[in-house]
């Protein structure tokens, strides 16, 4: 995948790993941050060459029609779509009431949202002489951590709605699917989960990102994701019973 004179959509790209992924690969190509918080747009592109803000919630459709038109209009087309926006909660299933409300959110999120932005953005993607589409799940995604238990649930659908997109676009189009798969990083996100303290610089994300771009390399396991995806295989329950201890 070429890392230049590419136009890339980041959603969630006003902080974490979004914005070092938007760092990283400005100003050769040109880069459209989305986000909720039009503060935090503002102040994520200040200084950066080639980063452009549309402020828009993923998980409202008519946000969705609208950062299409204005992508259309201001840029003509994109060929590079990354599902990186997330949401997660921290509880326990033993304990904790109201699960489904917090499922519902994390699979609104980081699963329904980016299969309704590849929904819009697939035919523009098709026209593309080289297009991708990256989707950040985690290593939760293959190994459910018990302390965000519905996130993991909804990494993993993104995990194996993933694969099979990778599977379907080979096929007869120009779109390569990559998905990042992030250990714990050091992100407001994960700050209740002591990633502050113990996750890995957003920016080493990122960096793996690029080199997976320009190596091709479609399952993007970063860090010590790498390493719990070979013992999982190796040896399931003792993964599982490692990783939640
Ligand atoms: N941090 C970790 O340890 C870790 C580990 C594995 C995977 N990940 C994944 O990495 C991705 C990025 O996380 P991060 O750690 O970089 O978190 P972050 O710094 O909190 O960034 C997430 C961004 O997503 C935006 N966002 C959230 N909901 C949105 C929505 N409905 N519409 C539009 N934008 C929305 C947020 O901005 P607004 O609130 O302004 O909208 C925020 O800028 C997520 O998918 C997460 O699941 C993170």
């Amino acid at each position: 995948m070429n890392t230049t004179n590419n136009t890339i959509l980041i959603t969630g790209g006003g902080s974490g790993i979004g914005l070092e992924i938007a760092k990283a690969l400005s100003p050769a190509n040109k880069i459209i941050i989305v986000g909720r918080t039009k503060e935090k747009l503002d102040a994520a592109a200040k200084g950066l060459e080639n980063v452009f803000t549309i402020q828009a919630d993923i998980t409202d459709a008519a946000d969705i029609d609208r950062l299409y038109e204005e992508i259309k209009t201001t840029f003509g087309s994109i060929n590079i779509l990354i599902n990186n926006a997330g949401s997660a909660f921290v509880h326990n299933l033993a304990n904790d009431e109201d699960i489904y409300s917090k499922a519902f959110t994390e699979f609104t999120t980081n699963y329904f949202a980016p299969i309704r932005l590849t929904d819009k953005f697939l035919p523009m993607l098709k026209q593309q002489n080289e297009a991708a589409i990256v989707n950040v799940s985690s290593i939760v995604g293959f190994v459910p951590g018990s302390h965000l238990p519905t996130y993991s649930d909804s990494k993993a659908a993104l995990h194996s709605h993933t694969r099979l997109l990778r599977y379907e676009l080979a096929k007869n189009t120009n779109i390569k699917v990559f998905e990042l798969m992030p250990p714990l990083v050091a992100t407001d996100f994960s700050a209740e989960i002591g990633g502050k303290e113990n996750g890995i610089p957003a920016s080493d994300v990122a960096n793996d990102l690029v080199k997976a771009f320009q190596n091709d390399i479609y399952e993007v396991r970063v860090g010590n994701t790498g390493l719990l995806y070979d013992n999982f295989f190796a040896a399931t329950e003792g993964a599982f019973a490692t990783f939640n201890s």
